[in-house]
């Protein structure tokens, strides 16, 4: 038997997970678990260097994000989930990392320039958010991993990480392997209002949403703007809530839209609530085990707890060839 390639990837606990979140990594990370040594957690320092004013919520988050994980059919007995705090490891990783990157590798990451100008509210100006790519790279080869999961705006990142790797083994001698950046389609799923769904845009549906907040939630959806009047013909194509019915109507329904749309003999209205009513179908068993895992949070307690001791034991193991390699 091969040995399965060894995988990372991560997320940052910022709150309740939505369709996009589900469609985009999370599916895919679902879809790898067979065929590969996957390592998942949740990046909870990550979270600190953009939220380090407000740490209040992050330890709730980081539950509820294994909640949420559990939920949409990330397994335990599969793939190592764990939370990254936990394994402090990554932190002692990070400050040797940190002690052979140039700055300047850090200054012209685009990440970096475009998330000080979006979050002008927030003092970004500090060492932990320039190191932000130093200590994701810790967080990926301490593992020795191949390939990490992400989307495109994070490639950047994974550059980085080559780098560091290269340049590690370069001065010390070879530990790491440079890991391939495995790159996730984007969801098609757009937020309520067209743009990217997001928890800060306030368009997104979450796994966690009832079904009375999903109906309400689609109504809102903006849909072909072309079409004002019920009787002007639409077109399904540009219209979001055409694609949440290819993700979540049976084909047949979708054929029929396709066709009653653009002979403007189905309303939006009717169109919205058909959609709704098949996505809360759809969500309906996320949404059981969601409840299930919150009344029993012993449970996740325990997943964490296992994902962490594993974690730390594959961290330690690597730490101790780089503390030989560096002979300290
Ligand atoms: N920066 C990633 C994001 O915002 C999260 C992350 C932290 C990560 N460490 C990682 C992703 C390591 C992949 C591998 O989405
Ligand atoms: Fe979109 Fe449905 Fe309205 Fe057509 S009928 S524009 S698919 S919401």
């Amino acid at each position: 038997m091969t040995q399965k390639k060894r995988i990372v990837s991560g997320m940052r606990p910022t709150g309740a997970l939505h369709l996009g979140n589900l469609h985009g990594a999370l599916s895919n990370w679902i879809n790898m678990q067979d065929d590969y040594d996957c390592f998942f957690f949740i990046a909870d320092w990550h979270a600190l260097t953009s939220d380090y004013e407000d740490p209040g919520n992050i330890a709730a988050y980081s539950h509820n994000m294994m909640v949420d994980w559990l939920a949409a059919g990330l397994d335990p007995d599969k793939s190592t989930l764990f939370v990254q705090s936990s394994v402090p490891a990554h932190a002692e990783l990070f400050l040797l990392l940190s002690m052979i990157t140039p700055v300047p590798w850090l200054e012209r990451n685009p990440t970096y320039k475009e998330q000080v100008d979006a979050l002008k509210n927030k003092d970004l100006s500090t060492f932990g958010f320039l190191g932000y790519p130093v200590l994701q790279a810790a967080d990926i080869i301490i593992y020795r991993a191949t390939g990490v999961p992400v989307g495109i705006d994070q490639a950047p990142h994974i550059e980085i990480t080559r780098e560091i790797a290269r340049r590690f083994n370069y001065l010390y001698g070879k530990v790491f392997p440079e890991p391939e950046t495995i790159l996730t389609k984007m969801s098609k799923i757009l937020g309520l209002d067209r743009r990217k769904m997001s928890k800060s845009y306030n368009n997104a549906i979450f796994l966690s949403d009832t079904p009375d907040e999903i109906r309400k939630k689609t109504a809102q959806m903006i849909t072909d703007p072309q079409r004002i009047k019920k009787t002007d013909p639409g077109n399904p194509d540009i219209c979001n809530v055409f694609t949440f019915h290819q993700n979540y109507s049976p084909p047949e329904t979708v054929a029929e839209i396709n066709t009653s749309c653009r002979n403007a003999t189905i309303g939006c209205v009717a169109c919205k609530k058909k959609m709704a009513e098949n996505l809360i179908r759809f969500l309906a068993p996320i949404r059981e085990k969601i409840e299930h895992f919150r009344q029993n949070s012993d449970i996740v307690r325990e997943v964490i707890e296992r994902g962490n001791q594993k974690a730390g034991a594959e961290a330690e193991a690597t730490m101790k060839h780089v503390r030989e390699a560096l002979k300290i």
